[in-house]
């Protein structure tokens, strides 16, 4: 059986990294995978959220996968904080795993800065709890973008030694499956970070939400080169916007980046950051639409979440019963 398990934080906006990244992958995997679509509420509070907040969010999340074509019906979508076997397995794996793996995550050291000391204990120990949620419902494959890479290799290693430790092969490695023109997203301020929730210039992504306009300023205002569009994508090399802009039109249209520089080669940025600025509003903007009418009917969010929480459990409950049962748990 090939089952996907994927996540996404509620930590803000979506973005269009996580849009071209992720979540439209998501969508084209449904017709050939089992899928356990996941808002890692969980996940967020490793750094403070303001309930109010934490609360719109998972929702609006979970409206943008709604909204993108994820289908909760046939497919599971639900806020993991609903199915508590998350955060049991996580507390097996925080024994599963060593310290000297964690502190190789290049994300903590991201995330925590210079201010180690005053990271949460759960900022730290993230990694665990997503290999929890992968192998909890035996995941097979796990479709992400690049930058969760390194978590998917600790979630196998996790796997692996489980299955060593206890001479029984329970867990399936995962596979990632990194895939697209837009598995790297980068901010529209600077070719060298990546599109991000937490970055405080609202300039540097595109939101989900963001209106037409908005669209087209960001796009408009995204630093660029002077330097011409060339004929192939590896004449990009050291030119990281424009390889950036080329790649999120590449990605929004569904063809390579070499097919938009057949199109484009020769263009400089003003017109190109139009063309791109229409097409991502024509692209987006039916999503956005969709996003707003689930958004303004909370009651049927919620009641998604509730029904993919339970189905979710059914498909979990079993697989955490076989962990206790290995581990050696007395269950009376
Ligand atoms: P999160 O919430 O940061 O991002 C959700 C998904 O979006 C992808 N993504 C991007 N892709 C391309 N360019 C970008 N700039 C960009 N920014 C984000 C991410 O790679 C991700 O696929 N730890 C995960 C959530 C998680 C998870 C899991 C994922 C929790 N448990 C189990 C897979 C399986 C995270 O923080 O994603």
């Amino acid at each position: 059986m090939k089952r996907i398990f994927s996540g996404v934080q509620p930590t803000g906006n979506l973005h269009l990294g996580n849009y071209l990244g992720a979540i439209r992958n998501w969508v084209h995997l449904q017709d050939d995978f089992e899928c356990i679509f996941c808002v890692v509420d969980l996940h967020a509070i490793t750094v403070w959220q303001e309930p109010g907040e934490l609360t719109a969010h998972t929702r609006e999340v979970t409206a943008g996968l709604l909204a993108s074509g994820i289908d909760p019906e046939k497919h599971i979508v639900f806020n993991q904080s609903q199915v508590s076997c998350h955060a049991e397995l996580a507390w097996i794996f925080n024994c599963v795993a060593r310290l000297g793996w964690l502190n190789r995550m290049t994300q903590f050291k991201e995330k925590a800065g210079k201010h180690k000391e005053n990271a949460s204990v759960g900022l730290y120990a993230y990694p665990n709890l997503m290999a929890a949620d992968i192998l909890l419902y035996k995941a097979t494959h796990v479709p992400v973008g690049e930058d969760q890479k390194q978590h998917l290799e600790l979630a196998r290693d996790i796997a692996a030694k489980f299955n060593n430790d206890f001479s029984k092969d329970v867990f399936p490695l995962p596979e990632p499956l990194i895939f697209g023109e837009a598995t790297r997203v980068m901010s529209l301020k600077d070719g060298t970070k990546k599109m991000s929730k937490s970055d405080p210039s609202e300039l540097s992504r595109i939101n989900m939400t963001d209106d037409a306009d908005t669209i087209v300023k960001k796009i408009r205002k995204a630093r660029t080169d002077a330097e011409p569009l060339p004929e192939t994508a590896k004449e990009l090399e050291g030119r990281a916007e424009a390889l950036n802009l080329v790649g999120i039109y590449a990605a929004l249209e569904g063809i390579t980046a070499d097919d938009v520089l057949a199109k484009v080669a020769g263009e400089g940025f003003a017109v190109f950051k139009q063309q791109l600025a229409d097409l991502a509003v024509s692209k987006l903007g039916p999503i956005q639409d969709e996003m707003r009418r689930l958004m303004a009917d909370p009651g049927y969010v919620d009641g998604v979440l509730k029904d993919g929480a339970l189905r979710a459990y059914d498909l979990a409950q079993p697989n955490l019963e076989e962990v206790h049962e290995v581990i050696g748990f007395l269950r009376s």
